[in-house]
C-alpha cells in the first residue's frame, strides 16, 4: 500500500472511444446517469499515434449535455502540433486539454496557450517517457494525466509499471504542494481501480469497461465506482 493516496473524492471519465458511435449521446448520456463524472475524449490524428478520431464537432455536439449534467468535457489530445487545434476545442466546449509533452518542444508556451483560450490545461507523457518531462510545468497544469497504455487504441491492457508512475507523480504533485488531478488513462478495470487510487489518481478514464462487454452501462459503472 502507498503512502500517496490523494485526498480528493476519486472522479470516473469514460472514455467515449469506446462508446457506441451510432448512438453516441445516449450512450453518454446513460454514463452521466448513472454517476460519471466527466466525459474523456480521445482525439487522435493518424500520425502520432496510428489512429484516426474525432475533432472539434464531436465536442461541440457532447457540449449540451454535459452541460446538463455538470460533467467537465476533458480532451485528451493525441495529436502532432497541439497547438494549432487548442484554440478550436476550446472553442467546441473542451474544459480540460491535455497535450502529450512529446509533441510539444515549447510545452510552456502551450500551457499558456490553453489557459488563455479558456480551458484547464493537462500534460500527458507516454509510458516509456521519463518522468523528468514533467518537472519544470508540473506547477503551471490543472492535470496531470499518465498514460497506462501507448496511446492509439481502447482496450488495451493495464501496462504494470504505470502503478509506480502513478505513485512517482503523486510524491512530485504533493511535493510542489499542487492541487492538480492525476488521472490515469488506459487499461483500468474493476480489477486494478481500487490499486489505482491507491497509488494516488484522483481521475480514472475508463472506455472499455464502461462501454464494452455485455454488461449495461450502469452496472458497469456501479463496479468501477465499488472500487471508490
Ligand atoms: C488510449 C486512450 C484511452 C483509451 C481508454 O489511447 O487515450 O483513453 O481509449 O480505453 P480503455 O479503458 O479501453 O483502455
Ligand atoms: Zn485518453
Amino acid at each position: 500500500m502507498s503512502r500517496t493516496r490523494s485526498r480528493r473524492a476519486p472522479l470516473l471519465a469514460p472514455s467515449i472511444l469506446s462508446a457506441d458511435f451510432s448512438r453516441l449521446g445516449a450512450h453518454c448520456e446513460e454514463a452521466l446517469t448513472a454517476g460519471a463524472d466527466w466525459l474523456h475524449i480521445d482525439v487522435m490524428d493518424g500520425h502520432f499515434v496510428p489512429n484516426i478520431t474525432i475533432g472539434p464537432l464531436v465536442v461541440n455536439a457532447l457540449r449540451p449535455l454535459a452541460r446538463t449534467h455538470g460533467a467537465l468535457l476533458d480532451v485528451h489530445l493525441m495529436i502532432e502540433k497541439p497547438e494549432v487545434y487548442v484554440d478550436a476545442f476550446v472553442k467546441a466546449g473542451a474544459d480540460i486539454v491535455t497535450v502529450h509533452v512529446e509533441t510539444c518542444p515549447h510545452l510552456h508556451r502551450v500551457i499558456q496557450q490553453i489557459r488563455s483560450a479558456g480551458a484547464r490545461p493537462g500534460i500527458t507523457l507516454n509510458p516509456a517517457t521519463p518522468l523528468a518531462a514533467l518537472e519544470e510545468v508540473i506547477t503551471d497544469v490543472d492535470l496531470v494525466l499518465v498514460m497506462s497504455v501507448n496511446p492509439g487504441f481502447g482496450g488495451q491492457s493495464f501496462i504494470d509499471g504505470a502503478m509506480r508512475r502513478i505513485s512517482r507523480i503523486r510524491g512530485m504533485l504533493d511535493d510542489a504542494r499542487s492541487e492538480a488531478f492525476l488521472e490515469v488513462d488506459g487499461g483500468v478495470n474493476p480489477d486494478n481501480a481500487a490499486s489505482v487510487l491507491q497509488a494516488g489518481a484522483d481521475v480514472l478514464v475508463a472506455g472499455s469497461a464502461v462501454f464494452g462487454g455485455n454488461e449495461s452501462v450502469v452496472r458497469n459503472i456501479g463496479k468501477l465506482k465499488s472500487a471508490f
